[in-house]
């Protein structure tokens, strides 16, 4: 086990609700179509607020709930695939906002594993003993990715974000296992963000493509055979059978997906708590949101088991299992 602790979880999402009747009245859709298919009614999206703000608010209510001052952080990690801007990146924004004035800051991005791969990170330094204290967080702002014209992707993702602030320590908890799979030859099923190749010597510009597309079956289809097939390889690793494990907390993309994997371990649908009713697919912020819900409602005890699992754009899955 490498020791370390979550010593507090926080989310902000958007006051901004939309339904699935609000997006009715933009485009051909009902949410007869879409939450059979998904299992999403809701989603939040921003006004005014960026990745960073959401993330600078999740920071600010971690210290608060932990007792901490800025200054005691070492590292800000923030997880994203939507970022501020490629500069500055959005960890080094929320660590300017807070004063945390002895962290160092960076972000990474592996899409909706993005919470497993920035825990993985985080857990580095820590179990390392390099540092001691750290904040991690996935912030996403999906709605600026999304081409509110297209019905196939627009209706499944939404604004949030979600954190935990991390601590090395002598107690028996930890991280137990991790396993995580990049699947690069099948990147094209995802596809969000590209740029142009705009330099003064090239013949030809390539068409600008901000827009996520993706190939929805292609992606269910990876999703309900390959996710299996990583978190059993994680529950190996840490000498666990699925009985064992308290809670499965999968990223947030799909119902369907949920169910599929909870009938594959034969585990009950209460041991993997689903919130993307209300929020969509937030991507790497989605665990995080729905770990501190559970928190806050009394389900997470400590000494439980927990496994975190991400799957989406890279293509790339990430498991991991924990001790609280
Ligand atoms: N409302 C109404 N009709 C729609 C909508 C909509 N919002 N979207 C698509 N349709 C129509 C299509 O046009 C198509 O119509 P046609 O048959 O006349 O051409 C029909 O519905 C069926 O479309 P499919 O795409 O085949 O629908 P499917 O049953 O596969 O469901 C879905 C689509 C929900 C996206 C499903 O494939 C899925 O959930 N896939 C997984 C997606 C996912 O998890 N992505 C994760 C992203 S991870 C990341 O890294 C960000």
């Amino acid at each position: 086990m490498e020791k370390m602790k979550i010593v507090a979880t926080a989310r902000q999402v958007p006051e901004r609700v939309v339904s699935n009747d609000d997006l009715a009245e933009l485009m051909d859709t009902s949410d007869e179509w879409i939450y059979p298919r998904t299992g999403i009614h809701n989603r939040h999206v921003v006004e005014n607020e960026n990745t960073s703000d959401l993330a600078a608010a999740v920071a600010e209510k971690l210290l608060a709930k932990a007792g901490w001052a800025a200054s005691d952080l070492d590292f800000i990690i923030v997880s994203t695939m939507s970022p501020d801007a490629l500069s500055p990146h959005t960890s080094a924004i929320v660590q300017g906002k807070i004063g945390a004035d002895k962290a160092f800051a960076f972000d990474i991005n592996a899409a909706c594993s993005g919470f497993v791969y920035g825990l993985s990170v985080a857990s580095s330094f820590l179990s390392s003993r390099r540092y001691q204290k750290g904040m991690f967080i996935g912030a996403e702002v999906l709605s600026k990715l999304v081409d509110w014209k297209d019905r196939t992707v627009s209706v499944l993702f939404g604004d949030g974000a979600g954190g935990v602030l991390l601590e090395s320590t002598d107690e028996e908890k930890g991280l137990l296992s991790e396993e995580l799979q990049a699947y690069g030859d099948r990147g094209e099923a995802i596809l969000t963000g590209r740029f142009a190749n705009k330099n003064a010597f090239a013949g030809e510009i390539s068409p600008l493509d901000p827009y996520f597309h993706q190939d929805g079956r292609g992606v269910y289809s990876f999703a309900t055979r390959e996710v299996p097939k990583v978190l059993d390889k994680a529950l190996a690793k840490a000498d666990l059978q699925a009985d064992d494990v308290d809670f499965y907390l999968a990223h947030q993309a799909n119902h369907r997906i949920i169910e599929s994997m909870a009938k594959n371990f034969g585990q009950p649908m209460e041991k993997f708590p689903t919130n993307m009713v209300e929020y969509g697919n937030t991507s790497a912020a989605s665990t995080a949101i729905l770990l501190d819900e559970l928190q806050e409602s009394g389900q997470i005890k400590p000494g439980m088991k927990i496994a975190f699992v991400g799957f989406g754009g890279g293509l790339a899955i990430g498991a991991q299992v924990w001790q609280l």
